[in-house]
């Protein structure tokens, strides 16, 4: 007893030394604030990316948090930027969001390496999120740079590889080119039958705003089984509305605030530990991932329980999980889930048949309604790019193969994606630079299809633009292709067992001259 008692005891004490001992850098060239030499032109495989133009103008299209971070980014590096930006100021997205929203993730986990998030609010409001967002613009001085109240109409690359931009204000151009149009601005209602007979009114979710005297002793239909038509259900509940709601599938919905025996599932679902048991990215499959993904299973089924604890079946029923095997954002009130599945909120499940005047047709039954929402999501709109149906595919989620001067930054993020879409306007200044040394567009379009089939595979195909649950091998892989450590953390404990945190990353987003 004595000797197991001193054999345990030696072996938790030697773990928790290699464990909290520091963890040596990968040895990296170009960190901390060091310049290095360019790249020089033989050494760069892609010569078709930039012209040999020399870069000093640079537009980009939409102010949200991912406009921002690209224009303080080039502004420190002395390009020439302007930001052209439809809304009359800051925040994009959170600029005007529906009545009621904020964030899904914890703030930890939606800030700047450079600017923290601070609020009394773990999740705060729209509002709050689009003054962040302004706070961040002032502390960098980018305001000047930004064209206001100005919307974009389309883009056309010259023959001198230089992007015209037309505008409802005229015509720009500019040497370089970076769309940061975020990935929801064109909301999506599908066309039935029968709008025009409707004599209540029909909105998309994200108009619906200020929508309390809308609410108030009426009928509201909400449309949708997205985080969207949750959190609008019990915002309108709340302003006193009678309230249905019409779904065709459903999906899995973690709560904002999921606890899986009192720790934060988004907490170690973002640390290494955590992303073990997921499917290995496609560029970082290791022996490692064969054995953790032997348990795997057991994790995800106890997880599972956590998620399903008090939600009705026919709202998160096995097949869905099976089929998505990733999760969307849970409403803010849960006790939504509840009453759906007690009746007290009515649910018609199946495809619109037609909307008559006083509401809608579904399963040969008519459902009356003074508002109808469509929380139906988004289309996607790249101004012609080549899109597929589940989104725009991107070398590093940001160039165009075979497009020059040309970049996409913020639109296809991931699970933190203000720090993705952070590294991602870094990664390109780097680039600008000529210190990301690029494969040819032969391989870019390999290194797309290889990324393209993994997503396809684990998650539904229908959400794989804008969705991966474990942040870090996105960000690793453009921290390597800079030359920098991925190893941010201190020592071996916390580099496995801490979540990821933004301000891990400030050394990378530091000017560099
Ligand atoms: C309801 C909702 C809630 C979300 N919650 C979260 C969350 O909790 N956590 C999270 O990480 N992500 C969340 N997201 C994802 C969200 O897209 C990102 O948080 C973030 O806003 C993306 O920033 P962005 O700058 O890339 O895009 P946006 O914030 O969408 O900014 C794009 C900007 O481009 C402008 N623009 C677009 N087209 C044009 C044009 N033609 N001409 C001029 N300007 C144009 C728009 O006006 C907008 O200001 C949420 C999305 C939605 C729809
Ligand atoms: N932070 C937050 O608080 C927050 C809030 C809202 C949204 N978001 C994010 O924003 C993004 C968009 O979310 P969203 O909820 O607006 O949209 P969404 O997740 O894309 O969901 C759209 C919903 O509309 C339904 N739909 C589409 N066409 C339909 C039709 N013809 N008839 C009936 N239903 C139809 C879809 O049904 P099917 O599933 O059957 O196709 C789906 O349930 C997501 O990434 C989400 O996580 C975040």
């Amino acid at each position: 007893m004595k000797r197991t008692l001193v054999i345990l005891g030696c072996l938790s004490g030697g773990t928790y030394y290699i464990l909290s001992n520091p963890l040596p850098r990968v040895e990296a060239n170009g960190e901390p604030y060091q310049i290095l030499p360019k790249v020089s032109e033989s050494d760069h495989p892609n010569k078709h990316f930039l012209t040999r133009l020399p870069i000093k103008t640079v537009g980009i299209i939409g102010g949200g948090i991912a406009g921002c971070v690209m224009a303080k980014t080039l502004t420190q590096q002395g390009y020439q930027v302007e930001v052209i930006e439809k809304n009359p100021s800051f925040g994009g997205l959170w600029y005007k969001n529906y009545d009621g929203s904020g964030l899904q993730f914890h703030r930890d986990h939606y800030n700047l390496p450079d600017f923290p998030f601070v609020s009394k609010e773990d999740f705060p409001r729209s509002p709050e999120v689009a003054k962040y967002i302004e706070s961040y613009a002032e502390k960098y001085s980018i305001k000047p740079y930004f064209q206001f109240k100005t919307s974009v109409n389309s883009i056309e690359q010259e023959k001198n590889d230089t992007w015209t931009v037309k505008t409802d204000k005229g015509d720009k151009n500019y040497d370089f080119l970076v769309l940061c149009t975020g990935p929801y601005n064109k909301p999506y209602i599908p066309k039935i039958k029968g709008f025009d007979r409707f004599k209540g009114k029909i909105i998309h979710s994200s108009e619906f705003i200020n929508a309390e005297n809308e609410c108030k002793g009426k009928k509201v239909l909400v449309v949708g089984s997205g985080k969207s038509a949750f959190d609008i259900l019990g915002q309108a509940r709340n302003y006193g509305a009678d309230v249905a709601v019409v779904m065709r599938k459903t999906h899995w919905l973690v709560p904002v605030d999921l606890k899986v025996f009192g720790y934060p599932l988004g907490h170690f679902n973002s640390s290494r530990l955590g992303g073990l048991f997921l499917d290995p990215y496609y560029s970082e499959r290791s022996w490692v991932d064969s054995i953790t993904g032997f348990f795997s299973p057991v994790y995800w089924y106890m997880i599972m329980w956590f998620i399903k604890k008090g939600v009705p079946n026919e709202l998160m029923s096995e097949e869905s999980y099976k089929k998505e095997k990733h999760f969307r954002g849970g409403a803010r009130d849960k006790t939504i889930y509840k009453d759906i599945g007690n009746g007290k909120i009515p649910l018609h499940r199946g495809n619109i048949e037609e909307i008559n005047s006083t509401g809608i047709r579904i399963n040969g039954k008519d459902i009356p309604a003074d508002l109808i929402v469509f929380a139906t999501g988004f289309d996607r709109e790249f101004f012609g790019l080549p899109a597929e149906e589940d989104g725009l595919w991107l070398y590093r989620n940001v160039l165009v193969p075979g497009k020059k001067n040309l970049a996409v930054i913020g639109i296809v993020n991931t699970y933190c994606n203000p720090l993705y879409t952070n590294m991602q306007a870094v990664w390109l200044a780097e680039v600008l630079r000529g210190q990301v040394c690029l494969p040819n567009e032969k391989k870019m379009h390999e290194d797309v299809n290889e990324r393209k089939a993994y997503t396809r595979t684990i998650l539904s195909g229908e959400s794989t633009i804008s969705f991966s649950w474990f942040p870090y091998p996105t960000i690793d892989q453009l921290l390597k292709d800079m030359g920098l450590s991925i190893i941010r953390k201190p020592n071996r404990l916390k580099y496995w067992f801490e979540p990821i945190k933004p301000e891990d990353y400030k050394e990378v987003v530091t000017h560099r001259k």
